[in-house]
């Protein structure tokens, strides 16, 4: 069972945003890098896993502006959520890192140094929408318009729910910003791009994306298909600036630029190693040197696949560092075959899954059966999720313990005879566990599982052929009886190293149970001495009850507000495949948002499109002045400002209900598209809403207050 010469191997996981939870899809990945981390560990390589969350962006700068908290406090808070689910998932990193730390701004400034130095950064003028109430550029996700093929309203600056088109946020009918719902304006701005069009970039990628194993066969066609064909010149140069405000790195030697996400994230990766070398006491040039000879992994989503394949390897080539052995990219998670859904309850957050007292390792087992070395998505399939775990790890695996433990104990005082080595069940183990380490190290963990499982077959069969429970009833058969619970126990021990990369839980209280070291993979090739003496047997692991995994979904289907515009999406959420944003998986909701308003007006009167609604423009509006008007009995004189450049002024019958001086610095809703009506008192240039009783019987009025949170001049829909 010798494995090869010890490597070096310094293995990643994309790194999550620090502005949203970690869920069942993203946790595909975790596990299955923490699987193939812990099998190399296993074999006794020098194995490194690091990550860190990606802190940096506008999603990330809005949602703290939103909550009332620095970014930094956002951070920090985001941080230990995310620690706290994969540690409950058993991911085990090396480090879990962040990207807001003096090492990856080290690291950042390097790189963008020398590749300006060679040449490869240029500064262009481009023309970008700006928000003008809030003062900044708007990402493509925060600008929202109607789409230009169809017309459908209300939607992203990338492209269309609706009809599916793609396009730039400059063919959008009628654009709005999301953060303040003001109309943007076209504005020209200085940004800085890496050259990926530069010959010796196409040259270089040409070459590493067909070296040998680089790349998985799929993706390295689609990078073929990406560059073109050789003398085409496909790639476009990548934009790694944004302007102030922005939360991340500004550029050296260029104020108010920070760089933007491609080039400080997966700089992560190497800043969280940085802090680790310094920990452990590792050489980082060792590692990170050209002709480094030790081994990188990505292990990514497929949506990523464009800037961990062309762009960072480019980057690193070209700023004197090594780059990546493999990039391993997986596809996305379905639940019951259709993509993750809020409303359906299969938007599964990893804290709801250990909140609600399911077994982090009945996950794993299920992912692991799943996994390949493809890009193709996977399926959590509920009903099937219950049957495996039931049928696998608690009928087959741990039955076969349970059944031959307690005679050891109570009959020969816990110790074991010794075990047949020739025994079919125990030589087909393994002389299978090569086989089996050869999967797991091509990352075909799902046809290994199935092996495993194969041989607890014939594990369970030998069981059930010796029948201990008959043995120990009969006068004089201590001899068979100690020799089938031995040879039982040491079938579980050598299950067991073949699927501690996967159950490393229950591996650890096999370990006490049986009484010995931590299990490497070589013990795959040993039994256990007879005298050997183990402890009780101890209980490992329940079966899953349907009930749990109904509760569970029923935990997490949302209520039916629309998504969080601000909320960064995940690289290994189901989101669609997509090279230069990311989408944010929040199609479902939204129809089922409308669907809801319908039925609701369906209750209440006629029917008007959504088309009519959108029509009138409904802000946010802060009540900056409140004032008595001479002569009016109803009527009270309110300056609403909606970020616009003065307030506006409205005349708004409410004075039975409200004194003016309530009324100052409060918000409201107003609408901000009414036509202006000259009034004997002066110009109303809007309407404020309130809530009233229609018989007008109590003489009560409400006027409207949006939740806390809430900035003038925000659009309501
Ligand atoms: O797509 C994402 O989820 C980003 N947070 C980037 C992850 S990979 C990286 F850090 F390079
Ligand atoms: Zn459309």
């Amino acid at each position: 069972m010798a494995s090869q010469q010890p490597r070096k191997i310094l293995v990643t996981s994309a790194l999550p945003y620090a502005n949203g939870s970690i869920h069942l899809g993203h946790l595909v990945e975790y596990i299955q890098t923490d699987i193939w981390v812990r099998f190399q560990k296993m074999r006794g390589h020098e194995c490194w896993y690091v990550c860190a969350d990606d802190t940096h962006g506008t999603p990330i700068m809005l949602r703290a502006e939103k909550e009332g908290i620095t970014p930094e406090q956002l951070i920090e808070r985001v941080h230990g959520e995310h620690s706290r689910d994969f540690a409950g998932f058993l991911v085990n990193f090396d480090n879990y890192y962040s990207t807001n730390t003096p090492e990856t701004r080290e690291c950042a400034n390097l790189i963008y140094g020398r590749l300006k130095d060679a040449g490869l950064i240029e500064v262009r003028t481009i023309e970008q929408y700006y928000d003008p109430v809030k003062e900044m550029f708007l990402p493509d996700r925060f600008i929202k318009g109607e789409c230009p093929k169809c017309g459908a309203k209300d939607q992203y600056g990338d492209n269309c729910e609706a009809c599916g088109a793609a396009y730039t946020p400059n063919d959008l009918k009628h654009p709005y910003s999301a953060v303040s719902g003001a109309q943007p304006v076209l504005k020209n701005s200085d940004h800085y791009f890496f050259k990926l069009s530069a010959p010796q970039c196409q040259e270089f990628l040409r070459r590493w994306t067909r070296e040998d194993g680089r790349l998985q066969p799929e993706a390295a066609n689609k990078m073929q298909e990406w560059l073109g064909a050789e003398g085409e010149n496909k790639l476009t140069d990548w934009d790694i600036s944004r302007d102030a405000p922005y939360f991340g790195f500004e550029i050296p030697g260029a104020p108010g630029k920070y760089f933007y996400v491609w080039l400080d994230a997966p700089i992560g990766y190497m800043g969280s190693f940085k802090n680790l070398c310094a920990r452990q006491g590792l050489n980082f040039d060792e590692w990170f040197k050209p002709d480094s000879q030790t081994e990188l992994y990505h292990f990514i989503g497929k949506d990523i696949l464009y800037f961990h394949a062309l762009f960072w390897p480019a980057e690193l080539a070209h700023a004197g560092f090594r780059t990546p052995s493999r990039i391993f990219a997986h596809g996305f998670l379905t639940v019951d075959g259709a993509k993750m859904s809020k409303s359906r309850g299969t938007f599964i957050t990893a804290e709801s899954y250990l909140a609600q007292g399911l077994n982090p390792e009945w996950l794993r087992y299920y992912f692991a059966g799943k996994l390949t070395n493809t890009l193709e998505d996977l399926d959590l399939s509920l009903d099937d999720f219950v049957a495996r775990v039931n049928s696998d790890l608690v009928g087959k695996y741990v039955n076969i313990a349970s059944r031959s433990a307690g005679f050891i104990s109570k009959r020969f005082n816990g110790q074991l005879a010794p075990a047949d080595a020739n025994l079919p069940a125990i030589r087909a183990i393994q002389e299978a566990a090569p086989r089996i380490a050869e999967l797991f190290e091509a990352r075909e963990i799902g046809k290994a599982m199935r092996e495993v499982m194969a041989l607890a077959d014939g594990a369970n069969q030998y069981v059930d052929s010796v029948k201990p429970w008959e043995l120990a009833k009969q006068e004089g058969k201590e001899t068979e009886l100690h020799a089938a619970c031995s040879n039982s126990l040491n079938l579980f021990r050598l299950l067991t190293v073949l699927l501690k990369p996967v159950l490393p839980g229950v591996a650890e209280k096999v370990e006490a149970f049986l009484n010995v070291a931590p299990l490497t993979w070589a013990d795959a090739a040993t039994l256990l001495a007879g005298g050997h003496v183990i402890q009780p047997y101890q209980h490992l692991m329940t079966r899953i009850d349907p009930k749990q995994v109904a509760a569970l979904v029923e935990a997490n289907k949302a209520s039916l507000a629309p998504a969080d515009a601000s909320a960064n999406t995940a690289a290994n959420s189901a989101a669609p495949a997509k090279a230069a944003e990311h989408s944010p998986q929040r199609h479902g909701e939204k129809q089922q948002n409308e669907a809801q308003v319908a039925q609701a007006a369906a209750e209440t009167g006629p029917h008007i499109s959504i088309d009519d609604f959108m029509k009138v423009d409904l802000r946010v509006a802060k009540i900056v002045e409140a004032s008595h008007v001479e002569g009016a009995d109803k009527l009270v004189r309110l300056m609403l400002d909606i970020g616009e450049e003065k307030p506006r002024q409205v005349f708004a019958g409410i004075k039975a209900a409200y004194d003016p001086a309530q009324l100052q610095g409060r918000l409201t809703v107003m609408v901000a598209n009414l036509a202006p009506r000259k009034m004997k008192f002066g110009m109303s240039e809007g309407m404020v809403l309130a809530a009233s009783d229609p018989e007008g019987k109590t003489g009560g009025l409400y006027i409207l207050s949006p939740d806390a949170g809430a900035q003038p001049g925000m659009r309501i829909k």
